[in-house]
């Protein structure tokens, strides 16, 4: 039995269901993989819990449990919510990690955050693992990201296609040394369901109101809108593939015009009706056509875009969430890995199965 221990960074959504995972599936992966999770460390923004010697599952369920109810991880700061940091940095949890003798652990990224970048470099140093469903350290400027490109102890399948194997897939291809010439794909569910809800002839304010009302959208719905988020999972593909790709190389239709931009998010609900008529015309136009608007990236070496496309009512990717490979073996039919859109299980499931991954490779 190999006992690996593990800091988690982020116990929200996806946090959460990891925790779940790795407590309720205790004996599959003790008998399946002879692995045993130590979670030492689990993190939200301002509190940690702690033990060197593995938290307890009560302890971890019982966190979890809080996290729902928009409590701390750590119990003694439940009564008075801080508002402020109160656990040791990130670079202060690598020290005590080192301090605790712990020997090689896995640091699992499931914020949101920006600036754990040095943390994970540090911990790749010291010969720790690291796994992520946070794609920030992955799309900053190349100059920082690019040491966590091609790293044998750097997993991250959660963060293009939520836990569908598209890193596995792309990892495969680029192994067996097949050029990549084209990534495509529509990468939201978010823009995938305005879209559809589009198609049905629902203007694009209420479209954005009912993504945001079943929590479809993140708490400000112009992060989605924008289309930054897709831009950094095709970027992502794109630098794996080997072409080293700034933000800048990569054209984004925002699906909010600029003078929205300043607003607070009920003022921007109330104001997106302005953006309705346009949109409106652009579907018409696309149905006239037979066609409907998808919110597609396109990605060859060195530039992309990421925006609204007219594509072929009756084509089965009008209703996927796919993502699509043109390669050197799949030149005139590209390998399209589609299906269900992300969902927190499936993304917890996509960072389990890189924590099973590397240490099946140690
Ligand atoms: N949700 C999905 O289906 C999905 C799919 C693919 C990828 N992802 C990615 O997975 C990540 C997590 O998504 P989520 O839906 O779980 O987000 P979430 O529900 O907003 O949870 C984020 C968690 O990170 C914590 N956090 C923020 N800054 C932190 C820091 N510096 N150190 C430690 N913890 C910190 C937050 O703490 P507080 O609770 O204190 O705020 C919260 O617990 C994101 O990067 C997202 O893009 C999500």
């Amino acid at each position: 039995m190999k006992e690996v221990p593990v800091i988690l960074f982020g116990v929200g959504g996806v946090g959460s269901a990891l925790l779940r995972q790795v407590v309720n599936g205790r004996s599959t992966l003790k008998s399946r993989n002879q692995i045993q999770f130590n979670i030492v460390a689990i993190t939200d923004s301002k509190t940690m819990l702690w033990d060197s010697a593995g938290l307890s599952d009560a302890q971890l369920l019982e966190a979890v449990a809080a996290k729902t109810q928009g409590l701390p991880v750590d119990p003694v700061h439940r009564t008075q919510k801080p508002n402020h940091r109160v656990r040791p940095s990130e670079l202060e949890i690598l020290q005590q990690v080192t301090q605790a003798n712990l020997g090689s652990a896995i640091f699992v990224d499931v914020t949101a955050a920006n600036g754990l970048e040095p943390t994970l470099s540090k911990a790749l140093s010291q010969g720790h693992s690291i796994v992520l469903a946070n794609k920030k350290a992955l799309a900053g400027d190349w100059a920082t990201s690019r040491d966590f490109y091609n790293h044998p102890r750097l997993r991250h399948e959660s963060t293009v296609g939520g836990g569908q194997p598209v890193i596995a897939t792309l990892r495969y291809l680029l192994d067996v040394n097949d050029p990549i010439y084209q990534i495509e794909g529509q990468l939201s569910g978010t823009l995938g369901f305005i879209c559809t809800q589009l198609d049905a002839g629902v203007p694009l304010s209420q479209a954005i109101a009912e993504a945001k009302a079943k929590g479809f959208t993140e708490p400000d719905p112009r992060e989605d809108l924008g289309g930054m988020d897709v831009m950094r999972k095709v970027m992502i593909l794109g630098r794996m593939a080997g072409w080293s790709l700034e933000a800048s190389d990569i054209e984004v239709e925002s699906l909010y015009t600029p003078d929205l931009a300043k607003l607070t998010v009920p003022q921007f609900l109330e104001a997106a009706s302005q953006l309705d008529a346009a949109m409106a015309e652009r579907v018409a136009e696309a149905r006239a056509n037979g066609q409907v608007l998808r919110y597609v990236a396109e990605l060859s070496e060195g530039s992309g875009t990421v925006g609204l496309k007219p594509i072929p009512a009756n084509s089965p990717l009008a209703n996927m969430k796919y993502i699509s490979f043109r390669t050197g073996f799949y030149n005139d039919e590209p390998l399209l890995i589609g299906g269900k859109g992300a969902g927190v299980e499936m993304t917890a499931a996509g960072v389990l199965g890189d924590m099973i991954g590397l240490v099946r490779e140690q």
